[in-house]
Protein backbone atom coordinates (compact mmCIF):
# COMPACT_ATOMS: atom_id res chain seq x y z
CA UNK A 1 0.00 0.00 0.00
CA UNK A 2 2.94 2.57 1.42
CA UNK A 3 4.74 1.43 -1.85
CA UNK A 4 1.76 2.37 -4.66
CA UNK A 5 1.53 5.40 -2.93
CA UNK A 6 5.00 6.09 -3.31
CA UNK A 7 4.59 4.72 -7.01
CA UNK A 8 1.82 7.68 -7.05
CA UNK A 9 3.59 10.59 -5.85
CA UNK A 10 6.72 9.68 -8.26
CA UNK A 11 4.20 9.48 -10.72
CA UNK A 12 2.88 13.20 -9.86
CA UNK A 13 6.39 14.60 -9.17
CA UNK A 14 8.40 13.45 -12.34
CA UNK A 15 4.44 15.02 -14.42
CA UNK A 16 5.62 18.18 -12.89
CA UNK A 17 9.29 17.88 -13.13
CA UNK A 18 8.91 17.72 -16.72
CA UNK A 19 6.43 20.79 -16.90
CA UNK A 20 9.19 22.77 -15.24
CA UNK A 21 11.96 21.61 -17.20
CA UNK A 22 10.67 23.12 -20.61
CA UNK A 23 10.33 26.45 -20.12
CA UNK A 24 7.87 26.66 -23.27
CA UNK A 25 6.27 24.00 -25.58
CA UNK A 26 4.89 26.57 -28.28
CA UNK A 27 4.59 30.13 -29.04
CA UNK A 28 2.23 33.15 -30.71
CA UNK A 29 1.61 33.56 -33.88
CA UNK A 30 1.92 37.33 -33.15
CA UNK A 31 4.29 39.41 -31.35
CA UNK A 32 5.50 43.33 -32.03
CA UNK A 33 9.28 44.86 -32.28
CA UNK A 34 10.16 48.35 -30.88
CA UNK A 35 11.67 49.72 -34.02
CA UNK A 36 13.52 52.77 -32.53
CA UNK A 37 14.35 54.54 -36.06
CA UNK A 38 17.90 56.23 -36.06
CA UNK A 39 17.83 59.30 -38.80
CA UNK A 40 18.32 57.77 -42.73
CA UNK A 41 16.59 54.68 -41.37
CA UNK A 42 13.78 53.48 -44.20
CA UNK A 43 11.25 51.25 -43.66
CA UNK A 44 11.53 49.22 -46.78
CA UNK A 45 15.59 48.41 -45.44
CA UNK A 46 14.14 47.65 -41.80
CA UNK A 47 11.12 45.41 -43.45
CA UNK A 48 14.06 43.87 -45.23
CA UNK A 49 15.84 43.27 -41.71
CA UNK A 50 12.87 41.75 -40.14
CA UNK A 51 11.20 40.17 -42.92
CA UNK A 52 8.50 42.06 -43.00
CA UNK A 53 7.30 44.01 -45.45
CA UNK A 54 6.35 47.98 -45.92
CA UNK A 55 2.34 47.46 -46.19
CA UNK A 56 2.53 45.10 -43.12
CA UNK A 57 4.57 47.80 -41.15
CA UNK A 58 1.92 50.99 -41.88
CA UNK A 59 -1.00 48.28 -41.13
CA UNK A 60 0.71 47.93 -37.24
CA UNK A 61 1.41 51.54 -37.41
CA UNK A 62 -2.09 53.66 -37.86
CA UNK A 63 0.49 57.01 -37.41
CA UNK A 64 1.85 56.33 -40.12
CA UNK A 65 0.67 58.00 -43.42
CA UNK A 66 2.37 55.94 -45.89
CA UNK A 67 5.28 53.44 -46.20
CA UNK A 68 8.02 56.06 -47.89
CA UNK A 69 7.39 58.65 -44.37
CA UNK A 70 9.00 57.74 -41.33
CA UNK A 71 10.10 60.13 -38.67
CA UNK A 72 13.72 60.03 -37.16
CA UNK A 73 13.48 59.14 -33.63
CA UNK A 74 10.68 57.80 -33.12
CA UNK A 75 9.57 53.92 -33.02
CA UNK A 76 7.64 51.87 -34.66
CA UNK A 77 5.70 47.96 -34.53
CA UNK A 78 7.18 45.41 -36.71
CA UNK A 79 5.11 42.56 -36.63
CA UNK A 80 6.51 39.27 -36.32
CA UNK A 81 6.22 35.73 -35.03
CA UNK A 82 7.12 34.51 -31.52
CA UNK A 83 8.42 30.71 -31.84
CA UNK A 84 9.35 28.55 -29.00
CA UNK A 85 13.11 28.23 -29.58
CA UNK A 86 14.43 24.44 -28.95
CA UNK A 87 11.98 24.52 -25.75
CA UNK A 88 14.07 27.05 -23.91
CA UNK A 89 12.53 30.62 -24.64
CA UNK A 90 10.37 32.48 -27.15
CA UNK A 91 11.92 34.56 -29.52
CA UNK A 92 12.41 34.65 -33.26
CA UNK A 93 15.44 34.32 -35.27
CA UNK A 94 16.21 36.41 -38.44
CA UNK A 95 18.39 35.64 -40.90
CA UNK A 96 20.64 38.60 -41.77
CA UNK A 97 22.78 39.13 -44.63
CA UNK A 98 26.62 40.34 -43.20
CA UNK A 99 27.44 43.58 -44.76
CA UNK A 100 30.89 45.27 -45.17
CA UNK A 101 32.03 46.62 -41.65
CA UNK A 102 29.39 44.98 -39.55
CA UNK A 103 30.51 44.18 -36.46
CA UNK A 104 27.93 42.47 -33.44
CA UNK A 105 27.61 45.68 -31.86
CA UNK A 106 26.98 47.93 -34.57
CA UNK A 107 23.87 44.73 -36.32
CA UNK A 108 22.44 44.96 -32.60
CA UNK A 109 22.93 48.30 -32.23
CA UNK A 110 22.02 50.01 -35.44
CA UNK A 111 20.54 47.40 -37.43
CA UNK A 112 18.28 45.40 -35.31
CA UNK A 113 17.74 48.92 -33.09
CA UNK A 114 19.18 46.87 -29.87
CA UNK A 115 16.20 44.39 -30.31
CA UNK A 116 18.76 41.83 -29.37
CA UNK A 117 22.56 42.21 -28.04
CA UNK A 118 26.01 41.31 -29.62
CA UNK A 119 26.62 38.48 -27.16
CA UNK A 120 23.40 37.57 -27.90
CA UNK A 121 23.85 37.16 -31.73
CA UNK A 122 27.28 35.78 -30.89
CA UNK A 123 26.34 33.00 -28.90
CA UNK A 124 23.72 31.63 -31.57
CA UNK A 125 26.24 31.56 -34.30
CA UNK A 126 29.57 30.35 -35.21
CA UNK A 127 31.39 33.28 -36.30
CA UNK A 128 34.19 34.36 -34.07
CA UNK A 129 33.44 38.79 -33.28
CA UNK A 130 36.25 39.65 -35.54
CA UNK A 131 35.75 37.62 -39.02
CA UNK A 132 32.15 38.01 -39.90
CA UNK A 133 32.61 37.28 -43.71
CA UNK A 134 30.58 40.12 -45.93
CA UNK A 135 27.55 38.08 -48.01
CA UNK A 136 27.44 35.50 -45.32
CA UNK A 137 24.07 34.24 -43.36
CA UNK A 138 23.63 35.61 -39.65
CA UNK A 139 20.99 34.31 -37.22
CA UNK A 140 19.79 37.33 -35.37
CA UNK A 141 17.66 35.95 -32.19
CA UNK A 142 14.92 38.31 -31.18
CA UNK A 143 13.43 37.49 -27.67
CA UNK A 144 9.60 37.94 -27.22
CA UNK A 145 6.59 37.63 -24.91
CA UNK A 146 3.47 35.05 -25.10
CA UNK A 147 2.36 36.81 -21.91
CA UNK A 148 1.87 34.50 -18.50
CA UNK A 149 -1.19 33.86 -17.82
CA UNK A 150 -0.65 34.11 -13.80
CA UNK A 151 -1.01 38.17 -14.12
CA UNK A 152 -3.28 38.53 -16.65
CA UNK A 153 -5.04 36.37 -19.55
CA UNK A 154 -6.73 40.10 -20.80
CA UNK A 155 -3.18 40.48 -23.00
CA UNK A 156 -2.19 38.02 -25.91
CA UNK A 157 0.29 40.63 -27.89
CA UNK A 158 3.31 41.63 -26.78
CA UNK A 159 6.07 44.26 -27.75
CA UNK A 160 9.63 43.58 -27.06
CA UNK A 161 10.51 46.76 -26.44
CA UNK A 162 14.45 48.12 -26.28
CA UNK A 163 14.71 50.25 -23.47
CA UNK A 164 16.82 53.52 -24.60
CA UNK A 165 18.47 56.25 -22.23
CA UNK A 166 16.47 58.83 -20.83
CA UNK A 167 13.74 56.14 -20.56
CA UNK A 168 11.48 55.75 -16.97
CA UNK A 169 8.74 53.46 -15.97
CA UNK A 170 6.31 56.26 -15.86
CA UNK A 171 7.53 57.85 -19.88
CA UNK A 172 6.78 53.75 -20.63
CA UNK A 173 3.84 53.88 -19.27
CA UNK A 174 2.28 57.34 -21.28
CA UNK A 175 3.95 56.36 -24.41
CA UNK A 176 2.16 52.97 -24.34
CA UNK A 177 -0.40 53.54 -22.60
CA UNK A 178 -0.35 50.85 -20.19
CA UNK A 179 -0.39 51.84 -16.16
CA UNK A 180 2.78 51.60 -15.02
CA UNK A 181 1.38 48.36 -12.13
CA UNK A 182 0.82 46.30 -14.99
CA UNK A 183 4.48 47.06 -16.66
CA UNK A 184 5.74 46.10 -13.31
CA UNK A 185 3.70 42.85 -13.14
CA UNK A 186 5.10 41.80 -16.58
CA UNK A 187 8.17 42.50 -16.22
CA UNK A 188 9.28 41.74 -12.36
CA UNK A 189 12.24 43.23 -11.36
CA UNK A 190 13.19 45.04 -14.73
CA UNK A 191 15.02 48.56 -14.19
CA UNK A 192 13.12 50.89 -16.47
CA UNK A 193 15.48 53.74 -16.22
CA UNK A 194 18.60 51.18 -17.12
CA UNK A 195 18.96 52.82 -20.64
CA UNK A 196 19.14 49.86 -21.99
CA UNK A 197 18.10 46.51 -22.16
CA UNK A 198 14.76 44.65 -22.81
CA UNK A 199 10.80 44.40 -21.62
CA UNK A 200 7.87 43.19 -22.67
CA UNK A 201 4.73 45.65 -22.98
CA UNK A 202 1.03 44.40 -23.19
CA UNK A 203 0.18 45.60 -26.39
CA UNK A 204 -3.57 47.07 -27.55
CA UNK A 205 -4.49 45.85 -31.55
CA UNK A 206 -7.30 45.51 -33.56
CA UNK A 207 -7.52 41.77 -33.19
CA UNK A 208 -6.29 41.90 -29.39
CA UNK A 209 -9.83 40.44 -28.13
CA UNK A 210 -9.57 38.05 -30.96
CA UNK A 211 -6.12 36.81 -29.85
CA UNK A 212 -6.79 36.84 -25.75
CA UNK A 213 -10.12 35.00 -26.98
CA UNK A 214 -7.95 31.97 -28.25
CA UNK A 215 -5.99 31.89 -25.21
CA UNK A 216 -8.90 31.78 -23.36
CA UNK A 217 -9.68 29.06 -25.07
CA UNK A 218 -6.67 27.57 -25.38
CA UNK A 219 -6.25 27.69 -21.22
CA UNK A 220 -9.64 25.93 -20.76
CA UNK A 221 -8.43 23.05 -23.18
CA UNK A 222 -5.05 22.49 -21.33
CA UNK A 223 -6.78 23.19 -17.96
CA UNK A 224 -9.06 20.37 -19.08
CA UNK A 225 -6.17 18.03 -20.45
CA UNK A 226 -4.56 17.93 -17.28
CA UNK A 227 -8.15 17.61 -15.35
CA UNK A 228 -8.69 14.59 -17.48
CA UNK A 229 -5.04 13.32 -16.79
CA UNK A 230 -5.02 13.85 -12.85
CA UNK A 231 -8.85 11.89 -12.91
CA UNK A 232 -7.28 9.08 -14.75
CA UNK A 233 -4.36 8.53 -12.29
CA UNK A 234 -6.76 8.87 -9.16
CA UNK A 235 -9.35 6.21 -10.61
CA UNK A 236 -6.35 3.58 -11.32
CA UNK A 237 -4.64 4.13 -8.06
CA UNK A 238 -8.22 3.90 -6.59
CA UNK A 239 -8.88 0.79 -8.12
CA UNK A 240 -5.74 -0.61 -7.21
CA UNK A 241 -6.13 0.40 -3.24
CA UNK A 242 -8.83 -1.31 -3.21
CA UNK A 243 -7.88 -4.60 -4.77
CA UNK A 244 -5.34 -4.41 -2.44
CA UNK A 245 -8.21 -3.77 0.45
CA UNK A 246 -9.80 -6.80 -0.37
CA UNK A 247 -7.04 -9.05 -0.77
CA UNK A 248 -5.76 -8.10 2.80
CA UNK A 249 -8.93 -8.95 4.22
CA UNK A 250 -8.75 -12.30 1.99
CA UNK A 251 -12.40 -12.04 0.89
CA UNK A 252 -13.47 -14.65 -1.25
CA UNK A 253 -12.65 -14.79 -5.01
CA UNK A 254 -16.27 -14.25 -6.12
CA UNK A 255 -16.98 -11.14 -4.62
CA UNK A 256 -13.51 -9.63 -6.34
CA UNK A 257 -15.46 -10.50 -9.50
CA UNK A 258 -18.95 -9.17 -8.43
CA UNK A 259 -16.43 -5.75 -7.90
CA UNK A 260 -15.46 -6.34 -11.70
CA UNK A 261 -12.13 -4.16 -11.36
CA UNK A 262 -9.24 -7.00 -10.04
CA UNK A 263 -7.79 -8.80 -12.70
CA UNK A 264 -6.66 -12.09 -11.62
CA UNK A 265 -2.49 -11.08 -11.84
CA UNK A 266 -3.32 -8.23 -9.25
CA UNK A 267 -4.44 -10.13 -6.59
CA UNK A 268 -2.02 -12.60 -5.26
C1 LIG B 1 21.38 51.23 -29.04
O1 LIG B 1 22.06 51.43 -27.81
C2 LIG B 1 23.21 52.25 -27.91
C3 LIG B 1 23.86 52.29 -26.55
O2 LIG B 1 22.94 52.68 -25.56
C4 LIG B 1 22.78 53.64 -28.39
O3 LIG B 1 23.94 54.46 -28.55
C5 LIG B 1 22.07 53.52 -29.72
O4 LIG B 1 21.59 54.77 -30.13
C6 LIG B 1 20.90 52.56 -29.58
N1 LIG B 1 20.28 52.36 -30.88
C7 LIG B 1 18.99 52.59 -31.09
C8 LIG B 1 18.50 52.36 -32.48
O5 LIG B 1 18.23 52.99 -30.22
C1 LIG C 1 16.93 36.36 -24.49
O1 LIG C 1 16.48 35.33 -23.63
C2 LIG C 1 17.50 34.44 -23.22
C3 LIG C 1 16.84 33.31 -22.45
O2 LIG C 1 16.01 33.81 -21.45
C4 LIG C 1 18.53 35.21 -22.39
O3 LIG C 1 19.57 34.36 -21.98
C5 LIG C 1 19.10 36.34 -23.26
O4 LIG C 1 19.99 37.14 -22.50
C6 LIG C 1 17.97 37.22 -23.78
N1 LIG C 1 18.54 38.17 -24.74
C7 LIG C 1 18.30 39.47 -24.66
C8 LIG C 1 18.90 40.31 -25.72
O5 LIG C 1 17.60 39.96 -23.79
C1 LIG D 1 21.94 29.52 -38.03
O1 LIG D 1 20.99 28.59 -37.54
C2 LIG D 1 20.89 27.42 -38.32
C3 LIG D 1 19.75 26.58 -37.75
O2 LIG D 1 19.86 26.45 -36.35
C4 LIG D 1 22.23 26.67 -38.29
O3 LIG D 1 22.15 25.51 -39.08
C5 LIG D 1 23.33 27.59 -38.82
O4 LIG D 1 24.59 26.97 -38.70
C6 LIG D 1 23.34 28.91 -38.06
N1 LIG D 1 24.27 29.82 -38.70
C7 LIG D 1 25.42 30.21 -38.12
C8 LIG D 1 26.23 31.17 -38.90
O5 LIG D 1 25.79 29.83 -37.03
C1 LIG E 1 4.45 34.59 -14.48
O1 LIG E 1 4.14 35.41 -13.40
C2 LIG E 1 4.40 34.82 -12.14
C3 LIG E 1 3.88 35.75 -11.06
O2 LIG E 1 4.28 37.07 -11.30
C4 LIG E 1 5.90 34.52 -12.02
O3 LIG E 1 6.17 33.90 -10.79
C5 LIG E 1 6.33 33.61 -13.17
O4 LIG E 1 7.74 33.42 -13.13
C6 LIG E 1 5.94 34.22 -14.50
N1 LIG E 1 6.22 33.27 -15.56
C7 LIG E 1 6.92 33.59 -16.65
C8 LIG E 1 7.10 32.51 -17.67
O5 LIG E 1 7.39 34.69 -16.81
C1 LIG F 1 -5.59 54.42 -23.22
O1 LIG F 1 -6.21 53.33 -22.53
C2 LIG F 1 -7.54 53.63 -22.09
C3 LIG F 1 -8.05 52.40 -21.33
O2 LIG F 1 -7.07 51.84 -20.53
C4 LIG F 1 -8.42 53.95 -23.27
O3 LIG F 1 -9.72 54.31 -22.79
C5 LIG F 1 -7.83 55.10 -24.07
O4 LIG F 1 -8.60 55.31 -25.23
C6 LIG F 1 -6.40 54.79 -24.46
N1 LIG F 1 -5.81 55.94 -25.13
C7 LIG F 1 -5.17 55.82 -26.28
C8 LIG F 1 -4.59 57.08 -26.83
O5 LIG F 1 -5.01 54.76 -26.86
Amino acid sequence: MMKKLGFVFAVLLSYLVVEIESICSRGCDLALASYYVLPGGTISVIADYLDSSPADIVSYNPELPSADSVQDNTRINIPFSCDCIDGDFLGHVFSYRIQTDDTYVSIAGTRYANLTTPSWIESNNNYTPTNLPPGGDLNVTVNCSCGNSSVSSDYGLFITFPLRPGDSLSFVAQLTNVSASLLQRYNPGADFSAGNGLVFIPGRGENLLYLSFFIFIEGMVNAMLKLLQLGKLLVSFCQRSLCDFLAALRINNWIMKIVGTCDSAMIK
